[in-house]
């Protein structure tokens, strides 16, 4: 029943950003989404540092202010949501959170996780669905549109850009993370897959990252501008992530739309 679902989503449209192996390695994790032994760590710390950042971008913008409560001021669209770690944390900064992800056992999950606390429940709506399905009936309707290490993991990703930056609204933000392909992603992933198994073997294939460069061309064909771009440093002591200057591993990349 669930392949059918991912078969239908292919046959909805011509086009594609599904890639069936990719969506089924992260169906096979979903069970185990919110466990601690589920090797998704990494994955939680990226979530937390992405969220920090959203928050902060928020207020610099003026999209929040200080003190300003109600939610549905802040229109968010998280594309690819998993089990839903970064949907929480958006939901817990008062917006009104859509999450789409195209595995519906993952949409379950996420769910099910958020059901469980009183905030993310009221403000979530999770949607079994690709990028490029939702962008058709949801163009220009979020102020942030965000997707947090899914560009790796898609087929023709100058299309799930398109999609994603067609679903910004006039001055809204696009926010998106990726590993890069460059030699030292390369080693990353195979230290971190096969030698160190920080995370789960098979997460990531080199062949399907992008870099930055070749991202930001991307975005900005659809009219946006790039505000920023930071690269991601591992503490491998203490486990924790924090912001760098080197976006040669995996990077984020934060675009305004001008018109
Ligand atoms: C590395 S996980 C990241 C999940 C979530 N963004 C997070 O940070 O916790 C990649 C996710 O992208 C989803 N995905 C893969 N292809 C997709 C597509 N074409 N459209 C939307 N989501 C997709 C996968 O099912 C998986 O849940």
């Amino acid at each position: 029943m669930h392949s059918t679902y991912l078969i239908s989503c292919k046959m909805s449209t011509n086009r594609s950003t599904i890639n069936e192996k990719e969506v089924s390695f992260f169906k096979n994790l979903s069970e185990g989404w919110w466990k601690e032994d589920s090797g998704l760590q990494l994955l939680h710390e990226t979530n937390r540092l992405m969220g920090a950042f959203v928050q902060e971008e928020l207020f610099r913008t003026g999209l929040k202010t200080q003190g300003a409560r109600g939610s549905g001021q802040v229109k968010i669209l998280e594309v690819g949501c998993g089990g839903g770690f970064l949907t929480e944390i958006l939901a817990r900064m008062d917006c009104e959170v859509t999450a789409i992800e195209v595995v519906p056992e993952l949409v379950e999950i996420a769910k099910n996780h958020a059901s469980s606390g009183p905030v993310t429940s009221k403000t979530t709506t999770y949607i079994a669905q690709s990028i490029e399905d939702h962008a058709k009936h949801n163009a220009n309707k979020y102020d942030v549109v965000v997707s947090n290490f899914v560009l790796e993991h898609v087929d023709e990703k100058e299309y799930f850009l398109d999609s994603c930056t067609k679903c910004v609204k006039r001055g809204g933000l696009l926010i998106v993370s990726a590993m890069s392909k460059t030699i030292w992603s390369w080693l990353i992933i195979n230290l971190y897959e096969r030698v160190f198994a920080y995370v789960p073997r098979g997460t990531d294939d080199w062949n399907m990252c992008i870099t930055a460069q070749d991202t930001h061309k991307m975005i900005r064909k659809n009219n946006f501008e790039i505000i920023d771009t930071r690269g991601y440093f591992h503490n491998i002591l203490t486990g924790k992530l924090s912001w760098w200057s080197w976006w040669s591993i995996a990077y984020v990349i934060e675009a305004k739309k001008l018109y």
